[in-house]
C-alpha cells in the first residue's frame, strides 16, 4: 500500500480508501450478509487500506464497527450525517444526535472525519451557520477529529457547493466527484485544495458508467446526440477500448482508477465493492503508475469539458423515486 498525508489534518492515510456506500454498500446492496461485508472490510485492512468511508445513510456503520474491533487505532474512519431529512435541512441538534448514533454503531468514542453528507448549494448557508458550529463544539469534546463536507453529485453537477466549501473554513476534508468523463474538479477544486491544505477524497470514479457496459453505452448515446462526443462513440459497444492495450490499462475500471489517482491534489481514491476479487483488483489499479501520457491526453481532449456525466443516484433511491 502507498500512504499519504490527508491535507493539513496530519492523518496518514492509504491512497486507496474503502467506500461503504454507493450501490454496493459492501455487498449489502446486492443481498450480501453482514458477515460477508465484515470480511470485505477486514480483507481491505489486511491489504493495507486504513481509510474507511461510511455514513448514517449507508446502513454500514455497524459493519465497520464490527470489522475494526481490536484495531480501531490503526484505522481512519470517515462517517457522515444526512444534511436533510424529509421536512428540510436538519438542525445542529439533529447532527449531534446523528453523530452520537454513529459512534454507537461504530463502537468507538471518536470518528476521525465527520462530514455533512451531500450538501446542495441551496443548503450551504444553513450548513455553515447552523450545523457546522454544533459539530465544532463536538470536535472540542473530542468526538470528531476533523470536520468535512461532501457534495451531492446528481443534484449539483457543476459542483457549485464544493467550489465555495473548498475556499473557506471550517472544512478540513472534502469529498467530491472526479472521473475520466467528469473532469471539472481538476480546475475548480483540486488546485485550491492543494494550496489550502484541504484533504481530498474522490467519489464517482467508477460508479455505474465504468462498471456496467450498458450505462456507458447509454451515456455515449446521450452525449453524441447533443454533439458532445464524436458520433462513432455511440455506435461502439466498447467506446473506450482504445485505453486497453499492452503498456496501457488492463480493464476499464483499471483505467478509471489510474486516470484520477495521480492528479495533483488528490489524496484518497474511494472505491466501493462487495466483492473480494474487485477489492484486490481495485487496490492493484490504484497502486499502478499513471496511464500512458498519450491516453491521458486523449481523455482530457475528448472529455475534459463534459459536465455531470456518470453521476447516478444509488439504484435503491432511483427505484424508490419511481415507485
Ligand atoms: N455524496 C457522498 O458523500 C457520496 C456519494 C457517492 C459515493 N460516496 C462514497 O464514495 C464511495 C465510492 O463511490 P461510488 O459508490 O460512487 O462508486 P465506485 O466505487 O466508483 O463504483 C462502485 C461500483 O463499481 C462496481 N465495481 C467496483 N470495482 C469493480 C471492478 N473491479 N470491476 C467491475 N465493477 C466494479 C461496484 O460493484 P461490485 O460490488 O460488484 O464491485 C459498484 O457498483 C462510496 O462507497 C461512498 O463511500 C459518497
Amino acid at each position: 500500500m502507498q500512504y499519504t498525508i490527508l491535507g493539513n489534518t496530519g492523518l496518514k492515510v492509504s491512497v486507496a480508501g474503502l467506500g461503504c456506500g454507493g450501490n454496493s454498500r459492501l455487498g449489502l446492496g446486492s443481498g450480501g450478509t453482514d458477515a460477508q461485508a465484515v470480511d470485505v472490510v477486514r480483507a481491505a485492512l489486511d491489504l493495507g487500506v486504513n481509510f474507511i468511508d461510511t455514513a448514517e445513510a449507508y446502513g454500514t456503520e455497524h459493519v465497520v464497527g464490527q470489522a475494526v474491533a481490536g484495531r480501531r487505532d490503526k484505522v481512519v474512519i470517515s462517517s457522515k450525517c444526512r444534511s436533510r431529512n424529509p421536512t428540510g435541512p436538519i438542525s445542529g441538534a439533529d447532527a449531534v444526535k446523528a453523530l452520537e448514533n454513529s459512534l454507537r454503531l461504530l463502537k468507538t468514542d471518536y470518528v476521525d472525519i465527520y462530514h455533512l453528507h451531500a450538501v446542495a448549494p441551496a443548503n450551504y448557508e444553513h450548513a455553515m451557520k447552523e450545523i457546522a458550529p454544533a459539530l465544532l463544539r463536538e470536535k472540542e469534546k473530542g468526538k470528531l477529529r476533523h470536520l468535512g463536507v461532501t457534495e451531492t453529485g446528481p443534484n449539483d453537477p457543476r459542483q457549485e457547493m464544493m467550489a465555495r466549501a473548498i475556499a473557506e473554513p471550517p472544512w478540513e476534508v472534502v469529498m467530491f466527484a472526479y472521473s475520466m468523463m467528469n473532469q471539472g474538479a481538476r480546475r475548480a477544486i483540486l488546485p485550491t485544495a492543494k494550496t489550502r491544505g484541504v484533504g481530498t477524497l474522490l467519489m464517482f470514479v467508477v460508479r455505474n458508467i465504468f462498471s456496467r457496459p450498458t450505462a456507458l453505452k447509454q451515456a455515449m448515446a446521450d452525449l453524441a446526440v447533443s454533439g458532445q462526443v464524436p458520433a462513432e462513440f455511440a455506435r461502439s459497444d466498447a467506446p473506450l477500448s482504445f485505453l486497453i492495450h499492452e503498456g496501457g490499462a488492463t480493464s476499464l475500471t483499471d483505467a478509471a482508477y489510474r486516470f484520477v489517482r495521480h492528479e495533483p491534489g488528490v489524496d484518497v481514491v474511494l472505491f466501493g465493492t462487495g466483492k473480494q476479487e474487485h477489492l484486490r483488483a481495485n487496490i492493484d489499479s490504484i497502486l499502478r503508475p499513471p496511464l500512458p501520457e498519450a491516453d491521458m491526453r486523449k481523455l482530457r481532449d475528448l472529455f475534459g469539458k463534459l459536465v455531470g456525466v456518470g453521476l447516478d443516484l444509488p439504484d435503491a433511491v432511483r427505484a424508490a423515486a419511481k415507485a
